[in-house]
């Protein structure tokens, strides 16, 4: 049998392809970024077709760069970006309009709303989640109520909603297979975490009719082959798991209490629970995190908005850098932050504050203030975000995180992650492996057609590279007094 894992890893900024072999190293890797739709403040949205053919595109060239043949490919995994919404016609197969970025704050005031009516308790309760922009219920419910025709297409079946996972399957099935996984489905707001099915009454208070929802499968299954036209052979899609659920995999944080944090567009910190969901009571959400052969594991997860894409914007927006690696040696070339403070709360302020209209914000500049100075406290934000969920996460578990599992391109940055540590009185550690995201969904697809034969095999292949010690100086003590004053202040700012 053949042993090379094709892994999809369609993300905010790019969509990846990554082929590995059976000892999880990776063979080739093709990327491409791809538009960011910004038509309003608080807006994102991207092109779902271009979502498609950027993911098809790099697929073919891993495929191409591994010098394998797509008949040697075992299995396809795919991990996605989440949360974001893709309605398409089902006899075109076009979508209806652009998908809906997570990011997107458009219907932040339906969620207050619903808020007012005091329908959070239960929604909460079945879904694990709080009533935010942020997942898909309100901005499928926007595109029915708001793309024209739409809601009386969707009435008489002839629309269809996904994530991205569902969306690409949708495509790389040619239209015969419209599913998704538990992961993936946790994070609609339709979802029942309890019962793992779609919920009659959430259906209701979102007016959605369930003709358009995807199958509901596990994380780790055959759900179809790709079409012939697609590919030249008729390869297995054999896992799913939404990306920061695949990096909880990919870490081989497989038992209760381990804890990952992934540096992406956002950071997302997830700890395994376990078979049992537990409900926050510091303003993190429960998700599932994968299902497996009938075992479902539960996490606890803490979302920040803004990491990677902090770095985005110092090149994109304020051109302080070039290229994003540039931030490491600006940042070093000051010894402290002097004073400065950013909160990068450019599309909110998520976990545990979850304020929907807090604004990006920088404090303390003066007239020795230098780029330098604000490539610091950029990277000083993500760590400090950080602190704030591994906080709220240690309250709710009732004991204190030991280590966290790192990875994601900042991880790379060595000055960010001593920080991180130091911010956290934390062993932070790094694995050797750089794409845990990528292998998750290789190992939950490889694992279902036998690739490997369970968890353990799996588990002998993740390895450290460096481990970084916390310093907790009275310095690091105190910029994290600064940080929280900044964060009140932002808040604050938002009631004005
Ligand atoms: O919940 C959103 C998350 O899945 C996006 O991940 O890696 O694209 O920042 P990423």
């Amino acid at each position: 049998m053949s042993k090379y894992i094709l892994s999809l890893d369609q993300g905010t900024s790019s969509s990846r392809a990554i082929i590995f072999n059976d000892e999880g190293k990776q063979l080739a890797v093709a990327q491409k970024e791809f538009t960011q739709i910004y038509p309003q403040s608080g807006w994102v949205e991207h092109d779902a077709m271009e979502i498609w053919s950027s993911q098809i595109g790099v697929a073919t060239e891993a495929v191409i760069k591994a010098r394998i043949s797509p008949q040697d490919v075992a299995c396809i995994g795919i991990t996605n970006q989440r949360e974001t919404t893709i309605v398409w016609n089902k006899q075109t197969g076009e979508p209806i309009c652009n998908a809906i970025v997570w990011q997107d704050r458009r219907t932040a005031s339906f969620c207050d709303e619903l808020k007012a009516a005091g329908k959070e308790p239960l929604i909460k309760e079945k879904t694990g989640l709080m009533v935010d922009a942020y997942f898909s219920a309100t901005k499928l419910k926007w595109i029915l109520d708001n793309v024209e025709g739409a809601r009386a297409e969707a009435n008489a079946g002839n629309l269809l909603f996904g994530t991205v996972d569902s969306w690409l399957v949708w495509k790389l099935t040619a239209g015969k297979v419209h599913i998704t996984d538990v992961s993936n489905a946790s994070r609609t707001m339709l979802f029942n975490i309890h019962t793992l099915s779609w919920d009659d009454e959430l259906l209701s208070i979102f007016d959605i009719p369930e003709s358009v929802l995807p199958e509901v499968k596990s994380s780790s299954e055959v759900y179809g082959e790709t079409a012939g036209a697609i590919f030249s052979a008729k390869i297995p899609i054999a896992g799913i798991a939404g990306d920061q659920q695949a990096a909880l995999f990919g870490q081989l944080c497989t038992q209760a209490g381990m804890v990952k944090n992934t540096y992406g567009t956002g950071c997302f910190m997830l700890m395994n629970t376990g078979n049992k969901p537990v409900m926050s009571k510091n303003n993190l959400v429960t998700t599932v995190a994968w299902k497996i052969n009938n075992e479902v594991h539960y996490a606890l997860e803490g979302s920040i908005f803004m990491a990677g894409a902090i770095v985005q914007w110092l090149r994109d927006g304020l051109g302080i850098i070039k290229t994003s690696s540039e931030i490491d040696d600006l940042a070093s070339a000051c010894e402290d932050n002097g004073g400065v403070v950013l909160v990068p709360a450019f599309t909110g302020l998520g976990a545990p504050h979850w304020n929907p209209y807090a604004k990006g914000t920088i404090f303390g500049l003066s007239r020795g203030t230098k780029s330098s100075h604000i490539a610091r406290a950029a990277l000083e934000s993500i760590a400090y975000q950080t602190m704030d969920v591994l906080k709220a996460m240690e309250a709710d578990a009732d004991f204190a995180i030991k280590e966290l599992r790192v990875d994601g391109g900042a991880t790379v940055n060595n000055l960010l992650m001593q920080y991180q540590a130091d911010v956290l009185d934390t062993s932070v550690i790094r694995p050797k492996a750089a794409e845990l995201t990528a292998i998750g969904a290789a190992y939950l697809a490889g694992l279902a057609v036998g690739v490997w034969a369970n968890i353990e095999e799996i588990k002998k292949q993740w390895e450290v590279d460096q481990v970084f010690e916390p310093a907790h100086t009275t310095q690091v003590q105190n910029n994290i007094i600064q940080w929280k004053k900044a964060v009140q202040a932002v808040n604050h700012w938002t009631t004005l």
